[in-house]
């Protein structure tokens, strides 16, 4: 059989080991791993690099629809630019549902803005809304149609739902087997901390952190988790930033509850003091949860590192410092309220994570592959298709110099938005090419794929959605 492609000469990485192994692709799969692989059409020589999966985000806002009818001003174009630039090459991106109305019109929407994505990409819903018509018409038919997990806020105007809208979600979610993501702050408690902010004028930016200490996450952390308990519903907590609300998911591990934790590259790189940063420009930084002390990257990366926070996302959003649709939308001056929360990182996320995880020594390579590619996508049903190398998985890698210094700038992330939260960041370790489906879409920096070009993965029944089967008193409420 003649190969496509084979990637010779490097050390291959999965979540398990690394070997010296040369790969073979056919068809955009991997169909080789041995020594001395040839008779390919095209060579690529790996010889003092490693061979990683391509990244898997599964957490990334790419041309969101927003229910003012705004539009996250990163398009799948340019996010797919920036995945390549930084070594990934498939993400989980968000539908929206608004309050008040079906879903259908704003998912059909969202996917026909997707088909021009050159990665290849996936969709978790945000259900804002869980009326009778959505759990019993529309939830069935998404997740039908291979859209198997769903995103609730617990916070946030206008997108959060209340316990009692939580648990239908729950209940929704075991009955199709679909799997839930929760964004863990408590509303009222933020509300409650924001009008008394204001009250007394402490408006600017650094002010965000303080309107959401790390209880108000905890609470929700834990509530969010009893809930799920109570369902019988796993869950994977999102954006974990801080170890008081880490805490919570560990002793619900030990527990056995079906919970699993998120956390991002904010989490262990940014503070609550970037937020403080004179005029306007702390706005750079605002994000929920809001980055922490210093202190608590150090406990982050203990939780990272316990397996308790096992997967290592992006929480990219695509707002751009000064743009109409971005942190300035109501002005140089607005309160920290009126500022869009969430901050880019599509591209930034591999280097970040690699530099300060495996080069600083605080993990392995292999543990890095296993936050960044394989549990991400064991955890959304994507694997063996995505997230590792492996014999007939998609050929999806990342040809990483583990000993390149870069210093990010803004023009290095290649995506839409005109900042980035980690200028000036020194890094070891940085992707030299990047390959989606055997073909090698990113080259020493240089993009080359075709619009259009990325693929929808429907993702079918797995064994990660369905619970355990221990209920209070032993009995089920949705069976
Ligand atoms: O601040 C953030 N994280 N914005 C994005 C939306 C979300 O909560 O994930
Ligand atoms: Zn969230
Ligand atoms: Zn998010």
């Amino acid at each position: 059989m003649e190969l496509d492609l084979v990637v010779r000469g490097g050390t291959v990485v999965t979540a398990a080991e690394a070997v010296r192994a040369d790969v073979g692709v056919k068809d955009g799969r991997i169909v080789a791993l041995g020594e001395r692989l040839d008779g390919a059409r095209r060579t690529l020589d790996a010889g003092g690099l490693l061979v990683l999966p391509g990244g898997v985000d599964t957490h990334c806002h790419i041309e969101q629809l927003e229910a003012d009818g705004t539009v996250h001003e990163e398009s799948f174009v340019t996010a797919s630019v920036s995945a390549f630039a930084g070594g990934t090459t498939t993400a989980i991106c968000f539908a929206s549902q608004f309050k008040g109305h079906p879903i259908g019109p704003t998912l059909d929407e969202y996917r026909r803005r997707a088909r021009a994505a050159l990665m290849d990409y996936s969709f978790h819903q945000i259900i804002t809304d869980p009326t009778d018509q959505v759990v019993e018409h529309e939830l069935p038919a998404i997740v039908a149609a291979g859209i198997r997990s769903f995103k609730v806020f617990l916070t946030y105007d206008p997108l959060h739902v209340d316990d009692a809208q939580y648990l239908r979600v729950l209940a929704a979610a075991r009955r199709l087997g679909a799997f839930v993501t929760v964004h863990c702050e408590n509303y009222q408690a933020i509300r409650f901390m924001t009008e008394a902010l204001l009250a007394r004028g402490m408006t600017a930016p650094k002010y965000h952190a303080w309107s959401r200490p790390p209880v108000v996450e905890r609470e929700a952390t834990h509530r969010a988790i009893a809930l799920a308990e109570l369902v019988d519903q796993p869950i994977q907590v999102f954006h974990v930033s801080c170890a008081e609300a880490a805490e919570e998911i560990a002793r619900a591990q030990a527990r056995g509850v079906r919970v699993w934790g998120e956390t991002c590259p904010q989490y262990l790189t940014l503070t609550a003091g970037h937020m403080d940063r004179p005029g306007f420009e702390g706005a750079k930084f605002m994000c929920s949860p809001a980055p922490r002390e210093a202190a608590e990257h150090e406990r982050v990366w203990a939780m990272v590192r316990r397996g308790v926070l096992d997967v290592i996302s992006s929480d990219h959003c695509g707002y751009s410092y000064e743009g109409g649709a971005g942190k300035a939308r109501n002005g140089r001056d607005a309160n920290f309220r009126d500022i869009p929360n969430g901050i880019p990182g599509l591209a930034a996320r591999l280097p970040i994570v690699f530099s300060e995880g495996v080069s600083k020594g605080r993990i392995d390579v292999t543990e890095f592959v296993a936050l960044t590619a394989t549990n991400p996508a064991r955890l959304f049903g994507l694997a063996p298709r995505k997230g590792t190398i492996a014999v007939g998985s998609d050929a999806d890698l990342a040809l990483w110099d583990p000993g390149k210094r870069v210093t990010i700038t803004n023009a290095l992330m290649r995506h839409a938005i005109d900042y980035t939260p980690y200028e000036g960041l020194e890094v070891t370790g940085w992707p030299v090419a990047t390959i989606r489906r055997g073909e090698v879409v990113m080259q020493d920096g240089r993009v080359q794929a075709e619009e259009k070009s990325g693929r929808f993965l429907p993702r079918g029944p797995y064994a990660l959605t369905r619970g355990r089967g221990v209920f209070a008193n032993g009995f089920d409420p949705v069976g």
